[in-house]
């Protein structure tokens, strides 16, 4: 998959007021209405209660202030618009202080199923509605404390317990399979991928197995992580990673199950 085009940051007004136009406004409805739809049954229940208190409407794209409003009324969270993508010590220092970057463009109509770059949808739509959980938005909250204290090569690795669960994250529910990863729920193709085709492997969650398990950003995941409860999130936070870490190192990583990038 190659990237067609090169996204450029909506730039908001004096006010903060960003004005997307009716072609933006209209890829975000076209999104959110096939994918509200698509994750009934797939996403976890909390997820989808998360849309709802969110207040998104299919109309128009929400304004980060109107989405930093409902988030603060939960567990004190926040959106920052960034352009696209921004350094890791940047990145983490706003997870540290709960505010969730989230860049201000939104995909073309041509390119509706896959980009490169995380777009508003991703960020509001597939990370959003977890932030009003305790679980995902405490684990957001720590993960990006310990990141931003790691030694930048440790950061790479410890990467991968983020892109494992809030990414592309599966948890085992009462009712079944079902995804939690932002990655996973924002993406029309990977929500019935990840949790129906037969390709991909599903492993129960184990933290030292993650960390030993590499990936790559552009393609279907060949392998998800299943916790079976939100307590496992809590539990990862409360491990001594470094340790997680060094005994991750010692064992090896996991042979890749993709073919490397070209
Ligand atoms: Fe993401």
């Amino acid at each position: 998959m190659n990237k067609k085009h090169v996204y450029t940051s909506k730039k908001p007004d004096d006010t903060g007021y960003i004005d997307y136009g009716a072609v933006d406004d209209g890829t975000w409805k076209t999104l959110f209405e096939r994918q509200t739809k698509h994750i009934i049954g797939r996403a976890c229940p909390e997820f989808i209660a998360g849309i709802e208190e969110l207040k998104f409407s299919s109309e128009r794209i929400p304004q980060h202030k109107e989405v930093t409003a409902e988030l603060s009324r939960h567990y004190g969270w926040g959106v920052e618009q960034v352009a696209a993508l921004i350094p890791a010590t940047e990145f983490f220092t706003l997870l540290s202080n709960k505010k969730f970057p989230a860049a201000s463009f939104i995909r073309l109509p041509e390119e509706l199923d896959y980009l490169m770059e995380p777009d508003i949808f991703h960020e509001f739509f597939g990370h959003c509605p977890l932030l009003t959980n305790k679980a995902y938005s405490n684990f957001m909250y720590e993960f990006g404390k310990i990141a931003l204290a790691a030694k930048p090569k440790d950061r790479v690795q410890l990467f991968r317990l983020f892109w494992f669960t809030i990414e592309f994250g599966l948890i085992q529910t009462t009712q079944g399979l079902r995804a939690y990863g932002g990655g996973i729920l924002s993406s029309f193709g990977e929500t019935t991928y990840a949790l129906e085709s037969k390709i991909p492997m599903r492993k129960p969650f184990d933290p030292v197995d993650v960390l030993r398990t590499p990936f790559r950003i552009d393609i279907l995941q060949p392998i998800y992580f299943v916790i079976q409860s939100y307590d496992q999130l809590f539990e990862i936070i409360d491990m001594d990673l470094m340790a997680l870490l060094q005994k991750a190192r010692e064992l090896g990583d996991h042979p890749p199950m993709f073919e490397p990038k070209k």
